[in-house]
């Protein structure tokens, strides 16, 4: 069976926690896509060759996580080259047997517009920013700094911006538990299996 879920969203809106729940439900395999962006943004070099070059070790590093990754991963991802080099990757993985669930900015818009289930996973600044910072600490009004300036940056880019898909369902999570987000998105990929 070929089917797509394509989850997109800003930063620590949920996307990462339903994708792998609703990919472990019915069996599919799950993509943060986020994590190719975090690994070119901490090769260093030219990011367009780091692009090119990506090797599965390169995306088990464990400093990817950081919020300093996070916003090279942001710069980076605004360099079409760098976006153009990890298409087909991502294209090949929505389409493997079995279904999948890919996570990102730019899955039902760019990567699989023609994905069975496409979801906008979502929530305000401030709720996503406490979400941070709960897992990395320091000081929340950094953290939410860093949110604004990275919806910022992932919003206005001209080559793939972060926008829902036209035919998207949204997910505003803000004032949602885990399970209940989950729930609803299980609900939207049985309705279409
Ligand atoms: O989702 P995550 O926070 O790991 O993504 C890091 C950065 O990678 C995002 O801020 C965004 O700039 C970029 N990205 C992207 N397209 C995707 C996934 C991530 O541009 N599909």
């Amino acid at each position: 069976m070929i089917f797509t879920v394509a989850i997109d969203g800003p930063a620590a809106a949920g996307k990462g926690t339903i994708g792998r729940a609703v990919a472990a439900r019915f069996g599919f395999a799950h993509l943060d896509t986020g994590l190719l962006y975090r690994a070119v943004g901490a090769k260093g070099g030219d990011p367009v060759l780091a692009a090119r070059g990506l090797v599965p070790a390169d995306l088990a590093r464990d400093d990817l996580r950081t919020l300093v990754a996070g916003q090279a991963a942001s710069r980076v991802a605004a360099i079409p080259e760098v976006r153009a080099a990890l298409v087909d990757f991502q294209r090949r993985f929505a389409r493997a047997k079995g279904g999948a669930v890919l996570d990102g900015r730019d899955i039902g818009t760019v990567i699989c517009p023609e994905a069975e289930v496409k979801l906008y996973v979502t929530a305000s600044a401030e709720v996503r920013a406490h979400r941070r910072w709960l897992e990395v600490g320091g000081d929340v009004s950094v953290v939410l700094a860093e949110v604004k300036e990275r919806d910022a940056r992932d919003m206005g880019r001209t080559d793939a911006p972060l926008r829902p898909a036209i035919d998207a369902v949204m997910i505003d999570t803000s004032a949602m538990s885990v399970d209940e987000a989950v729930a609803q998105a299980v609900a939207l990929v049985a309705a279409k299996l």
